[in-house]
Protein backbone atom coordinates (compact mmCIF):
# COMPACT_ATOMS: atom_id res chain seq x y z
CA UNK A 1 0.00 0.00 0.00
CA UNK A 2 1.09 3.80 -0.58
CA UNK A 3 -0.73 6.99 -0.93
CA UNK A 4 0.25 10.02 -2.65
CA UNK A 5 -1.27 13.28 -1.44
CA UNK A 6 -1.48 16.25 -4.34
CA UNK A 7 -2.51 19.73 -3.69
CA UNK A 8 -1.51 23.35 -4.42
CA UNK A 9 -1.28 26.19 -2.00
CA UNK A 10 -3.16 28.36 -4.43
CA UNK A 11 -6.38 25.79 -4.57
CA UNK A 12 -8.10 26.77 -0.98
CA UNK A 13 -11.20 26.00 0.22
CA UNK A 14 -11.42 28.63 3.07
CA UNK A 15 -10.05 30.37 6.05
CA UNK A 16 -10.09 28.07 9.47
CA UNK A 17 -12.40 29.86 11.51
CA UNK A 18 -10.91 29.17 14.95
CA UNK A 19 -13.72 28.70 16.72
CA UNK A 20 -14.47 25.34 14.29
CA UNK A 21 -12.34 23.30 17.24
CA UNK A 22 -15.01 24.48 20.30
CA UNK A 23 -15.48 22.26 22.96
CA UNK A 24 -18.50 21.99 25.37
CA UNK A 25 -19.41 22.06 28.88
CA UNK A 26 -22.99 20.34 30.40
CA UNK A 27 -24.44 20.23 33.45
CA UNK A 28 -24.66 16.51 33.32
CA UNK A 29 -22.62 13.87 35.23
CA UNK A 30 -19.50 15.17 36.75
CA UNK A 31 -18.38 17.37 33.96
CA UNK A 32 -19.24 20.97 35.94
CA UNK A 33 -19.15 19.54 39.53
CA UNK A 34 -16.15 17.20 40.45
CA UNK A 35 -15.03 18.58 36.89
CA UNK A 36 -14.64 21.87 36.14
CA UNK A 37 -15.39 23.20 39.96
CA UNK A 38 -14.60 21.06 43.30
CA UNK A 39 -13.95 23.66 45.65
CA UNK A 40 -12.41 20.35 48.41
CA UNK A 41 -9.99 19.62 45.78
CA UNK A 42 -5.94 20.20 46.31
CA UNK A 43 -5.94 22.98 43.21
CA UNK A 44 -8.90 24.50 43.99
CA UNK A 45 -8.74 28.54 43.43
CA UNK A 46 -11.13 30.78 45.90
CA UNK A 47 -14.10 30.10 43.31
CA UNK A 48 -13.69 26.27 43.99
CA UNK A 49 -13.12 25.93 40.41
CA UNK A 50 -10.00 23.17 39.81
CA UNK A 51 -6.93 24.60 38.81
CA UNK A 52 -4.96 21.41 37.24
CA UNK A 53 -8.34 20.82 34.87
CA UNK A 54 -8.27 25.04 34.27
CA UNK A 55 -4.27 24.40 33.39
CA UNK A 56 -4.85 21.80 30.80
CA UNK A 57 -7.93 23.87 29.32
CA UNK A 58 -5.67 27.01 29.02
CA UNK A 59 -2.98 24.84 27.42
CA UNK A 60 -5.53 23.43 24.64
CA UNK A 61 -6.00 27.39 24.27
CA UNK A 62 -10.27 25.92 23.70
CA UNK A 63 -11.33 29.02 21.54
CA UNK A 64 -15.24 28.08 22.45
CA UNK A 65 -17.51 26.31 25.38
CA UNK A 66 -20.91 25.80 24.58
CA UNK A 67 -22.98 25.89 27.94
CA UNK A 68 -24.93 24.74 29.81
CA UNK A 69 -26.56 22.15 28.04
CA UNK A 70 -27.43 20.17 25.49
CA UNK A 71 -30.51 18.51 26.77
CA UNK A 72 -30.25 20.05 30.19
CA UNK A 73 -31.09 23.59 29.38
CA UNK A 74 -34.50 22.36 27.91
CA UNK A 75 -35.74 22.10 31.61
CA UNK A 76 -33.45 24.89 32.79
CA UNK A 77 -34.13 28.03 35.04
CA UNK A 78 -31.24 30.40 34.09
CA UNK A 79 -31.45 32.44 37.30
CA UNK A 80 -31.76 29.72 39.65
CA UNK A 81 -27.69 29.89 39.06
CA UNK A 82 -27.23 33.26 39.57
CA UNK A 83 -26.90 35.67 42.38
CA UNK A 84 -26.09 34.66 46.29
CA UNK A 85 -24.85 30.60 46.07
CA UNK A 86 -26.87 29.92 50.04
CA UNK A 87 -30.34 30.97 48.21
CA UNK A 88 -30.21 28.92 45.42
CA UNK A 89 -32.67 26.03 44.76
CA UNK A 90 -31.37 22.53 44.61
CA UNK A 91 -33.65 21.31 41.38
CA UNK A 92 -34.69 17.90 39.92
CA UNK A 93 -32.70 17.71 36.61
CA UNK A 94 -35.61 15.88 34.43
CA UNK A 95 -32.96 15.44 31.62
CA UNK A 96 -30.19 13.41 33.17
CA UNK A 97 -32.45 12.63 36.37
CA UNK A 98 -30.03 13.87 38.81
CA UNK A 99 -29.83 16.81 41.50
CA UNK A 100 -28.89 20.12 39.68
CA UNK A 101 -27.74 22.24 43.12
CA UNK A 102 -27.18 25.42 40.75
CA UNK A 103 -23.91 26.33 42.78
CA UNK A 104 -22.84 27.20 39.08
CA UNK A 105 -24.56 29.23 36.57
CA UNK A 106 -23.74 31.79 34.35
CA UNK A 107 -22.30 33.93 37.21
CA UNK A 108 -19.83 31.35 37.80
CA UNK A 109 -19.26 29.82 34.57
CA UNK A 110 -18.38 33.29 32.77
CA UNK A 111 -15.49 33.88 35.50
CA UNK A 112 -13.96 30.38 34.69
CA UNK A 113 -14.66 30.95 30.65
CA UNK A 114 -12.51 34.41 31.34
CA UNK A 115 -9.81 32.25 32.74
CA UNK A 116 -9.28 29.67 29.93
CA UNK A 117 -9.40 32.39 27.42
CA UNK A 118 -12.43 30.97 25.61
CA UNK A 119 -15.46 32.51 24.64
CA UNK A 120 -18.94 31.09 25.91
CA UNK A 121 -21.71 30.19 23.43
CA UNK A 122 -25.06 30.19 25.48
CA UNK A 123 -27.79 28.12 25.23
CA UNK A 124 -31.30 29.15 25.99
CA UNK A 125 -33.94 27.39 27.19
CA UNK A 126 -36.89 26.66 24.38
CA UNK A 127 -38.24 23.25 26.03
CA UNK A 128 -40.16 24.65 29.17
CA UNK A 129 -39.42 28.08 28.37
CA UNK A 130 -39.24 30.59 25.30
CA UNK A 131 -38.78 33.60 24.11
CA UNK A 132 -39.48 35.98 27.28
CA UNK A 133 -37.00 33.79 29.44
CA UNK A 134 -34.27 34.29 26.09
CA UNK A 135 -34.80 37.59 25.84
CA UNK A 136 -33.98 38.37 29.53
CA UNK A 137 -30.84 36.29 29.47
CA UNK A 138 -29.47 38.30 26.89
CA UNK A 139 -30.13 41.21 28.86
CA UNK A 140 -28.74 39.65 31.80
CA UNK A 141 -25.68 38.98 29.92
CA UNK A 142 -25.20 41.44 27.94
CA UNK A 143 -27.18 44.65 28.80
CA UNK A 144 -25.57 47.91 28.86
CA UNK A 145 -29.18 49.75 29.93
CA UNK A 146 -30.41 51.01 33.40
CA UNK A 147 -33.23 48.45 33.36
CA UNK A 148 -34.37 45.50 35.63
CA UNK A 149 -32.05 42.57 34.17
CA UNK A 150 -28.81 44.07 33.68
CA UNK A 151 -29.14 45.62 36.84
CA UNK A 152 -29.92 42.01 38.83
CA UNK A 153 -26.07 41.44 37.23
CA UNK A 154 -24.99 44.19 38.71
CA UNK A 155 -26.56 43.57 41.80
CA UNK A 156 -24.98 39.85 41.45
CA UNK A 157 -21.47 41.90 41.37
CA UNK A 158 -20.92 41.67 38.05
CA UNK A 159 -20.83 45.59 37.09
CA UNK A 160 -19.41 44.94 33.38
CA UNK A 161 -21.60 43.11 30.63
CA UNK A 162 -20.48 39.16 29.91
CA UNK A 163 -20.38 40.24 26.62
CA UNK A 164 -21.33 36.59 25.28
CA UNK A 165 -21.37 36.86 21.43
CA UNK A 166 -23.20 33.60 20.09
CA UNK A 167 -26.04 31.83 21.60
CA UNK A 168 -28.23 28.79 20.64
CA UNK A 169 -31.75 28.81 20.31
CA UNK A 170 -32.42 25.70 22.52
CA UNK A 171 -30.57 22.44 22.05
CA UNK A 172 -32.25 19.17 19.82
CA UNK A 173 -35.58 20.17 19.89
CA UNK A 174 -36.42 17.49 17.26
CA UNK A 175 -35.43 14.39 19.58
CA UNK A 176 -38.34 12.39 21.46
CA UNK A 177 -35.77 12.69 24.83
CA UNK A 178 -35.67 16.57 24.57
CA UNK A 179 -37.95 18.15 27.32
CA UNK A 180 -40.65 19.51 25.18
CA UNK A 181 -40.00 18.28 22.04
CA UNK A 182 -41.05 19.42 19.00
CA UNK A 183 -42.66 19.61 15.39
CA UNK A 184 -40.61 21.20 12.86
CA UNK A 185 -43.06 24.08 12.17
CA UNK A 186 -43.79 24.03 15.92
CA UNK A 187 -39.69 25.17 16.70
CA UNK A 188 -39.33 26.70 13.86
CA UNK A 189 -41.96 29.40 14.94
CA UNK A 190 -40.36 29.14 18.63
CA UNK A 191 -37.34 30.42 17.11
CA UNK A 192 -38.07 32.64 15.25
CA UNK A 193 -39.89 34.98 17.44
CA UNK A 194 -36.88 34.17 20.34
CA UNK A 195 -34.18 35.09 17.89
CA UNK A 196 -36.23 38.42 16.91
CA UNK A 197 -36.33 39.29 20.54
CA UNK A 198 -33.23 38.15 21.56
CA UNK A 199 -31.19 40.56 18.88
CA UNK A 200 -33.79 43.30 19.30
CA UNK A 201 -32.18 43.08 23.15
CA UNK A 202 -28.60 43.22 21.56
CA UNK A 203 -28.13 43.51 18.10
CA UNK A 204 -24.53 42.02 18.19
CA UNK A 205 -25.13 38.88 19.00
CA UNK A 206 -25.15 35.93 16.49
CA UNK A 207 -28.12 33.01 16.55
CA UNK A 208 -27.55 29.25 15.54
CA UNK A 209 -31.23 27.75 15.08
CA UNK A 210 -31.06 23.81 16.25
CA UNK A 211 -30.50 21.24 13.25
CA UNK A 212 -31.23 17.65 13.49
CA UNK A 213 -30.21 15.87 16.15
CA UNK A 214 -28.23 13.37 14.67
CA UNK A 215 -27.79 12.18 10.91
CA UNK A 216 -30.66 9.35 10.94
CA UNK A 217 -33.34 11.60 12.45
CA UNK A 218 -36.73 10.00 11.36
CA UNK A 219 -37.78 14.07 10.71
CA UNK A 220 -33.91 14.79 9.02
CA UNK A 221 -34.56 17.07 5.95
CA UNK A 222 -38.20 18.81 6.61
CA UNK A 223 -36.67 19.82 9.62
CA UNK A 224 -34.05 21.91 8.20
CA UNK A 225 -35.84 23.44 5.62
CA UNK A 226 -39.07 24.12 7.92
CA UNK A 227 -36.49 25.35 10.09
CA UNK A 228 -34.49 27.82 7.69
CA UNK A 229 -37.69 28.50 5.83
CA UNK A 230 -39.08 30.74 8.81
CA UNK A 231 -35.75 31.90 10.30
CA UNK A 232 -34.00 32.64 7.57
CA UNK A 233 -33.47 36.13 8.16
CA UNK A 234 -32.91 36.06 12.02
CA UNK A 235 -29.89 33.17 12.19
CA UNK A 236 -26.74 33.51 11.11
CA UNK A 237 -26.06 29.72 11.52
CA UNK A 238 -27.67 26.21 11.61
CA UNK A 239 -26.45 23.27 13.90
CA UNK A 240 -25.61 19.65 13.25
CA UNK A 241 -24.95 16.71 15.84
CA UNK A 242 -23.41 13.71 15.37
CA UNK A 243 -22.21 10.86 17.77
CA UNK A 244 -20.67 7.70 16.73
CA UNK A 245 -19.65 4.16 18.63
CA UNK A 246 -18.48 1.05 16.94
CA UNK A 247 -21.32 -0.62 18.73
CA UNK A 248 -21.10 -4.15 16.71
CA UNK A 249 -16.68 -4.10 17.39
CA UNK A 250 -16.13 -3.68 13.71
CA UNK A 251 -13.40 -1.87 13.93
CA UNK A 252 -13.16 -1.44 10.15
CA UNK A 253 -16.45 -0.41 9.36
CA UNK A 254 -16.07 2.01 12.70
CA UNK A 255 -13.05 3.85 11.45
CA UNK A 256 -15.08 5.08 8.40
CA UNK A 257 -17.51 6.97 10.63
CA UNK A 258 -15.79 10.07 9.18
CA UNK A 259 -17.89 9.75 5.84
CA UNK A 260 -21.32 9.54 7.35
CA UNK A 261 -20.37 12.96 9.05
CA UNK A 262 -18.82 14.28 5.79
CA UNK A 263 -22.27 13.41 3.79
CA UNK A 264 -23.97 14.98 6.64
CA UNK A 265 -22.44 18.20 6.35
CA UNK A 266 -22.81 18.44 2.49
CA UNK A 267 -26.43 17.45 2.63
CA UNK A 268 -27.36 20.10 5.14
CA UNK A 269 -25.33 22.71 3.31
CA UNK A 270 -27.20 21.44 0.16
CA UNK A 271 -30.50 22.44 1.93
CA UNK A 272 -29.24 25.99 3.21
CA UNK A 273 -28.47 26.71 0.13
CA UNK A 274 -32.11 25.24 -1.31
CA UNK A 275 -33.98 27.78 0.76
CA UNK A 276 -31.35 30.30 -0.06
CA UNK A 277 -32.59 30.31 -3.55
CA UNK A 278 -36.22 29.98 -3.07
CA UNK A 279 -35.74 32.80 -0.83
CA UNK A 280 -33.38 34.77 -3.83
CA UNK A 281 -31.35 36.12 -0.77
CA UNK A 282 -28.08 37.04 -0.57
CA UNK A 283 -27.41 35.83 2.77
CA UNK A 284 -25.60 32.51 3.36
CA UNK A 285 -26.45 30.66 6.25
CA UNK A 286 -23.20 28.81 7.81
CA UNK A 287 -23.56 25.30 10.10
CA UNK A 288 -22.62 24.46 13.62
CA UNK A 289 -20.94 21.18 14.70
CA UNK A 290 -21.93 21.71 18.13
CA UNK A 291 -22.19 18.11 19.49
CA UNK A 292 -19.68 15.90 17.88
CA UNK A 293 -17.54 12.79 19.24
CA UNK A 294 -17.43 9.18 20.23
CA UNK A 295 -20.07 8.03 22.05
CA UNK A 296 -21.59 4.80 23.27
CA UNK A 297 -18.40 3.03 25.54
CA UNK A 298 -20.90 3.75 28.83
CA UNK A 299 -24.16 3.62 27.30
CA UNK A 300 -24.67 0.20 29.38
CA UNK A 301 -23.40 0.89 32.82
CA UNK A 302 -25.27 4.27 32.79
CA UNK A 303 -28.65 2.53 33.15
CA UNK A 304 -27.04 1.00 36.14
CA UNK A 305 -26.54 4.72 37.83
CA UNK A 306 -28.87 5.83 40.84
CA UNK A 307 -31.37 8.31 39.64
CA UNK A 308 -31.27 12.00 41.84
CA UNK A 309 -27.66 12.04 43.08
CA UNK A 310 -25.82 14.86 42.43
CA UNK A 311 -22.72 14.89 39.64
CA UNK A 312 -23.34 10.81 38.88
CA UNK A 313 -20.76 9.20 36.81
CA UNK A 314 -22.89 9.59 33.62
CA UNK A 315 -21.59 9.38 30.27
CA UNK A 316 -18.24 8.67 31.10
CA UNK A 317 -16.54 6.97 28.33
CA UNK A 318 -13.01 5.72 28.40
CA UNK A 319 -11.67 5.82 25.13
CA UNK A 320 -9.00 3.87 23.21
CA UNK A 321 -6.85 4.15 20.28
CA UNK A 322 -9.36 3.52 17.60
CA UNK A 323 -11.62 5.98 19.34
CA UNK A 324 -8.72 8.63 18.51
CA UNK A 325 -8.50 7.69 15.16
CA UNK A 326 -12.09 8.67 14.36
CA UNK A 327 -11.94 11.44 16.11
CA UNK A 328 -8.78 12.26 13.85
CA UNK A 329 -10.93 11.52 10.81
CA UNK A 330 -13.90 13.39 11.98
CA UNK A 331 -11.51 16.58 12.71
CA UNK A 332 -9.76 16.03 8.98
CA UNK A 333 -13.53 16.02 7.92
CA UNK A 334 -14.42 19.12 9.86
CA UNK A 335 -11.11 21.02 8.42
CA UNK A 336 -11.87 19.91 4.42
CA UNK A 337 -16.02 21.31 5.13
CA UNK A 338 -14.47 24.71 6.56
CA UNK A 339 -15.94 26.62 3.74
CA UNK A 340 -19.05 25.98 5.51
CA UNK A 341 -18.59 24.76 9.01
CA UNK A 342 -17.22 27.42 11.19
CA UNK A 343 -18.07 26.52 14.47
CA UNK A 344 -17.76 23.03 15.59
CA UNK A 345 -17.92 21.95 19.73
CA UNK A 346 -16.44 18.34 20.56
CA UNK A 347 -18.97 16.89 23.10
CA UNK A 348 -17.79 17.63 25.57
CA UNK A 349 -14.34 18.24 27.59
CA UNK A 350 -14.61 17.29 31.52
CA UNK A 351 -15.57 13.81 32.15
CA UNK A 352 -18.16 13.60 30.35
CA UNK A 353 -17.58 11.80 26.23
CA UNK A 354 -14.38 14.37 27.16
CA UNK A 355 -10.75 14.27 26.40
CA UNK A 356 -10.26 15.74 30.02
CA UNK A 357 -10.81 13.34 33.01
CA UNK A 358 -10.85 13.31 36.67
CA UNK A 359 -10.41 11.86 39.44
CA UNK A 360 -12.21 13.59 42.84
CA UNK A 361 -9.83 15.23 44.98
CA UNK A 362 -6.81 13.51 42.41
CA UNK A 363 -5.27 14.16 39.78
CA UNK A 364 -6.58 15.22 35.90
CA UNK A 365 -5.71 12.68 33.36
CA UNK A 366 -5.73 12.61 29.39
CA UNK A 367 -7.94 10.49 27.50
CA UNK A 368 -6.54 8.99 23.51
CA UNK A 369 -8.95 11.23 21.85
CA UNK A 370 -6.98 14.40 23.81
CA UNK A 371 -4.10 14.32 21.15
CA UNK A 372 -5.96 14.29 17.90
CA UNK A 373 -7.67 17.47 19.30
CA UNK A 374 -5.37 19.28 20.66
CA UNK A 375 -3.16 18.67 17.38
CA UNK A 376 -6.15 20.03 15.37
CA UNK A 377 -6.32 22.97 17.72
CA UNK A 378 -2.19 23.91 17.47
CA UNK A 379 -1.84 23.16 13.98
CA UNK A 380 -4.88 23.70 12.05
CA UNK A 381 -4.64 27.79 11.77
CA UNK A 382 -4.68 29.32 8.37
CA UNK A 383 -6.32 27.71 4.98
CA UNK A 384 -7.47 24.69 4.11
CA UNK A 385 -6.59 23.69 0.87
CA UNK A 386 -7.95 20.99 -1.38
CA UNK A 387 -6.23 18.13 -1.45
CA UNK A 388 -6.17 14.90 -3.71
CA UNK A 389 -5.30 11.73 -1.86
CA UNK A 390 -4.53 8.71 -3.82
CA UNK A 391 -4.68 5.68 -1.56
CA UNK A 392 -6.56 2.33 -1.73
CA UNK A 393 -9.75 1.53 -0.31
CA UNK A 394 -11.42 -0.95 1.77
CA UNK A 395 -15.04 -2.34 1.82
CA UNK A 396 -16.80 -2.48 5.16
CA UNK A 397 -19.79 -1.61 6.96
CA UNK A 398 -21.51 -1.57 2.74
CA UNK A 399 -19.10 1.08 2.00
CA UNK A 400 -15.53 1.69 0.42
CA UNK A 401 -13.19 3.71 2.72
CA UNK A 402 -10.27 4.95 1.36
CA UNK A 403 -7.45 3.53 3.87
CA UNK A 404 -5.83 6.89 4.29
CA UNK A 405 -7.95 10.46 5.31
CA UNK A 406 -6.27 13.09 4.85
CA UNK A 407 -6.29 17.44 5.41
CA UNK A 408 -3.76 19.97 4.42
CA UNK A 409 -3.83 23.45 6.31
CA UNK A 410 -1.75 26.34 4.97
CA UNK A 411 -0.26 28.24 7.96
CA UNK A 412 1.02 31.79 5.96
CA UNK A 413 2.14 33.58 8.78
CA UNK A 414 4.18 30.74 9.77
CA UNK A 415 5.07 29.71 6.47
CA UNK A 416 4.16 26.03 7.22
CA UNK A 417 1.99 23.65 5.52
CA UNK A 418 0.34 20.86 7.90
CA UNK A 419 -1.35 17.76 6.83
CA UNK A 420 -2.97 15.36 9.20
CA UNK A 421 -3.36 12.14 8.03
CA UNK A 422 -4.97 8.96 9.62
CA UNK A 423 -4.13 5.52 8.46
CA UNK A 424 -7.29 3.37 8.89
CA UNK A 425 -5.53 -0.03 7.87
CA UNK A 426 -4.62 -2.85 10.50
CA UNK A 427 -2.21 -4.18 8.61
CA UNK A 428 -0.10 -2.15 6.64
CA UNK A 429 2.03 0.74 7.17
CA UNK A 430 1.68 3.37 4.29
CA UNK A 431 4.63 5.13 2.58
CA UNK A 432 3.59 8.73 1.83
CA UNK A 433 4.72 10.52 -1.37
CA UNK A 434 3.51 13.94 -2.40
CA UNK A 435 3.63 16.46 -4.53
CA UNK A 436 2.63 19.90 -3.12
CA UNK A 437 3.71 22.06 -6.31
CA UNK A 438 6.35 23.71 -4.25
CA UNK A 439 9.57 23.22 -2.35
CA UNK A 440 9.06 22.06 1.29
CA UNK A 441 10.99 20.26 4.22
CA UNK A 442 9.31 18.07 6.23
CA UNK A 443 10.26 19.32 10.04
CA UNK A 444 7.89 17.23 12.25
CA UNK A 445 6.12 13.97 12.18
CA UNK A 446 3.87 13.53 15.48
CA UNK A 447 1.73 10.13 15.74
CA UNK A 448 -0.56 8.79 17.66
CA UNK A 449 -0.01 4.63 17.42
CA UNK A 450 -0.05 1.74 18.72
CA UNK A 451 -0.48 -2.03 18.45
CA UNK A 452 -3.55 -2.66 20.12
CA UNK A 453 -6.54 -0.71 18.70
CA UNK A 454 -8.60 -1.38 21.93
CA UNK A 455 -5.72 0.32 24.32
CA UNK A 456 -6.99 2.58 26.83
CA UNK A 457 -5.19 5.56 29.53
CA UNK A 458 -6.16 5.76 32.54
CA UNK A 459 -5.52 7.70 35.73
CA UNK A 460 -2.47 5.31 36.62
CA UNK A 461 -1.17 5.07 32.53
CA UNK A 462 -1.03 6.44 29.75
CA UNK A 463 -0.70 3.83 27.17
CA UNK A 464 -1.64 5.87 24.27
CA UNK A 465 -0.31 8.92 23.29
CA UNK A 466 1.88 11.42 21.08
CA UNK A 467 5.07 10.45 19.89
CA UNK A 468 7.54 12.00 17.62
CA UNK A 469 8.71 10.06 14.74
CA UNK A 470 12.29 10.63 14.34
CA UNK A 471 12.58 11.72 10.33
CA UNK A 472 14.04 10.18 7.44
CA UNK A 473 13.91 10.33 3.63
CA UNK A 474 10.60 8.47 3.46
CA UNK A 475 7.60 9.71 5.37
CA UNK A 476 5.67 6.32 6.41
CA UNK A 477 2.76 6.86 7.73
CA UNK A 478 2.36 3.54 10.58
CA UNK A 479 -0.65 1.49 10.55
CA UNK A 480 -3.59 2.33 12.32
CA UNK A 481 -1.98 6.08 13.21
CA UNK A 482 -3.02 9.33 13.33
CA UNK A 483 -0.36 11.88 12.05
CA UNK A 484 0.51 15.69 12.33
CA UNK A 485 3.36 16.16 9.25
CA UNK A 486 4.56 19.35 9.41
CA UNK A 487 6.57 20.99 6.28
CA UNK A 488 8.31 24.30 6.25
CA UNK A 489 7.74 26.24 2.98
CA UNK A 490 10.92 26.94 1.62
O1 LIG B 1 -23.63 15.52 24.91
C1 LIG B 1 -24.55 14.68 25.51
C2 LIG B 1 -25.98 14.90 25.00
O2 LIG B 1 -26.05 14.51 23.66
C3 LIG B 1 -26.47 16.31 24.97
O3 LIG B 1 -27.00 16.72 26.19
C4 LIG B 1 -27.54 16.28 23.92
O4 LIG B 1 -27.69 17.51 23.28
C5 LIG B 1 -27.11 15.16 23.01
O5 LIG B 1 -28.15 14.27 22.76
Amino acid sequence: MNCTIKLSLKNEIGKIDKRLFGSFIEHLGRAVYGGIYEPDHPTADKNGFRGDVLELVKELKVPVIRYPGGNFVSGYNWEDGTGDKALRPRKMDLAWQAVETNQVGIDEFQEWAKLTGGEIMMAVNLGTRGADEARELVEYCNGTTDTHYADMRRKNGFEEPFGIKLWCLGNEMDGAWQICAQTPYEYARKACEAAKVMKWTDDSIELVACGSSNSNSPTFGVWEETVLRECYDHIDYLSLHNYYGNRDNDSAAYLGSSLDMDSFIKRVTAICDKVKAEKNSDKQINLSFDEWNVWFHSNESDKEIPKWTVAPPQLEDIYNLEDALVVGTLLTTLIKNCDRVKIGCLAQLVNVIAPIMTEKGGKVWKQTIFYPYSHALKFARGTALQIKTEAESYTAGGKEIPYIEAAAVYNEEEKELVVFAVNRSQKDDCPLDTDFGVSTDLIRHLTVTGDDLKAENSAKAERVTETEIQLSDKVILPKQSWNVLIYKIN
